[in-house]
C-alpha cells in the first residue's frame, strides 16, 4: 500500500457525532459508483476524505487523479482534461491522453471546482452525462469508466444562484454532497487530532513529548482555527518542535493560540474584569464566525437568546 493510501485509510479522525456520521455515510459512497461532492471550508479534510473514498471503495487499485481548477490555466486546462491528437494546435507534435483519460479504474478528483470556468463546465458535463468524450483534434470517442469526485470551498448552490456554476452540472456532481463541518463546529475533535499530530512528530523523533500540559490543551480547544485541521496541524508540529520536556506547554504553542482574549491583557496593569473578557470573548467569537448567531451561540455554548441579550447588555452591535 502507498503511503498516501495508508495514511487516507488510518489518519481520518472523526470522534465528533457530526464526522462519525458524515464517516458512515462516506464508507457506503465509497462501494458506489454515483458522483461525489466535498464541501467545506479550507483545511477541513476535503483532499483527505477524496482519498479515502477512494482507498476505500473497490477502485483502490485503480488511480486516483486530481485536477486542481484554479492552478491550470483555462486554455491549457482543456487538453490537460480531454487530452490531445497529434496536430491538434502548434505544439501538439505528439499526442497525449488527458487526466480524464488516465484516471480511468479509478477516481477522478476535481478540487475547488467552483473556479472552473461555465466554457469547461459545458464539456465536463457532456463527460459526466455521457460518459464519453474525444481527445483535442481527435474524432475516436472513448468511452470512460471514472469515478467523479469533486470539492468546493464554497456552498457550490450559491455559485448556482449567482450564475457562475452550471445548475445542470452541480445536479450531476451533487448527487451525493457530503459537508466538512469546519473544525470549531466540532470541538470534540480538537484533542484526538492534536493528539494524533502529536505522536506523528514524536515517531518523526521531531519531539519528546507524549501530551499536552492542561492549560495548553484549553488553549487548543479555546481557539476557532479559523485554518481548519490544517492550521491544527501546523500548530501542534510547531510546539513539538518548542517542547523539551513530556509535555506542550502553552509558551510553545503559537501566539494566535496562546493569546485568547482571556491572556490577552496579561500585560496590562489594570487586570480585565470577568464582564469584560467576556464581552471581548463575544465579540471575538463573532468575528470568527462572521456575525452569525447561530454559530457565535454554538461555540460559546448558551442559546441565542442568552447571546442576544449578553450583546444588548455589554453593548456588543
Ligand atoms: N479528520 C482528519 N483526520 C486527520 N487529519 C486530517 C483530518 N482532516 C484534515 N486532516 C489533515 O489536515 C490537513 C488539511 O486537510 P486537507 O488538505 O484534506 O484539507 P482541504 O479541505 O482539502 O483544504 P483546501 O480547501 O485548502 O484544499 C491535511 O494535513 C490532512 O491530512
Ligand atoms: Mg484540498
Amino acid at each position: 500500500m502507498s503511503a498516501v493510501a495508508h495514511e487516507a485509510l488510518s489518519g481520518v479522525i472523526a470522534e465528533s457525532p457530526a464526522m462519525r456520521e458524515l464517516l458512515q455515510v462516506a464508507a457506503r459512497l465509497a462501494e458506489a459508483k454515483s458522483p461525489v461532492l466535498i464541501q467545506g471550508e479550507s483545511g477541513t479534510g476535503k483532499d483527505l476524505l477524496a482519498h479515502w473514498l477512494h482507498y476505500k471503495g473497490p477502485r483502490r487499485d485503480g488511480p486516483f487523479i486530481k485536477v486542481h481548477c484554479p492552478s491550470i490555466p483555462e486554455d491549457l486546462l482543456e487538453s490537460e482534461l480531454f487530452g490531445h491528437e497529434r496536430g491538434a494546435f502548434t505544439d501538439a507534435r505528439q499526442a497525449k491522453a488527458g487526466k480524464i483519460e488516465l484516471a480511468a479504474g479509478g477516481t477522478l478528483f476535481f478540487d475547488q471546482i467552483e473556479d472552473l470556468s461555465l466554457a469547461l463546465q459545458a464539456k465536463l458535463l457532456r463527460v459526466v452525462e455521457e460518459k464519453r468524450f474525444e481527445r483535442l483534434g481527435g474524432t475516436r470517442t472513448f468511452e470512460i469508466d471514472v469515478r467523479f469526485v469533486s470539492a468546493a470551498r464554497i456552498d457550490l448552490r450559491k455559485a448556482v444562484g449567482a450564475g457562475t456554476f452550471r445548475d445542470d452540472l452541480y445536479h450531476r456532481l451533487s448527487v451525493v454532497p457530503l459537508t466538512l463541518p469546519p473544525l470549531r463546529e466540532r470541538p470534540q475533535d480538537i484533542r484526538p487530532l492534536a493528539e494524533a499530530f502529536l505522536a506523528r512528530e514524536r515517531e518523526r523523533r521531531a519531539t519528546q513529548a507524549r501530551g499536552f500540559a492542561e492549560e495548553a490543551m484549553a488553549a487548543l480547544k479555546g481557539y476557532p482555527w479559523p485554518g481548519n485541521v490544517r492550521e491544527l496541524r501546523g500548530a501542534v508540529e510547531r510546539s513539538a518542535l518548542y517542547s523539551p520536556g513530556e509535555l506542550v506547554e502553552p509558551a510553545a504553542l503559537p501566539p494566535q493560540v496562546r493569546e485568547q482574549p482571556a491572556t490577552l491583557w496579561a500585560g496590562r496593569e489594570q487586570r480585565p474584569s470577568l464582564r469584560e473578557v467576556e464581552a471581548a470573548y463575544i465579540r471575538y467569537v463573532l468575528e470568527q464566525v462572521s456575525g452569525s448567531q447561530t454559530k457565535a451561540a454554538a461555540v460559546l455554548g448558551i442559546s441565542r437568546k442568552a447571546l442576544w441579550e449578553k450583546r444588548r447588555r455589554f453593548g456588543i452591535p
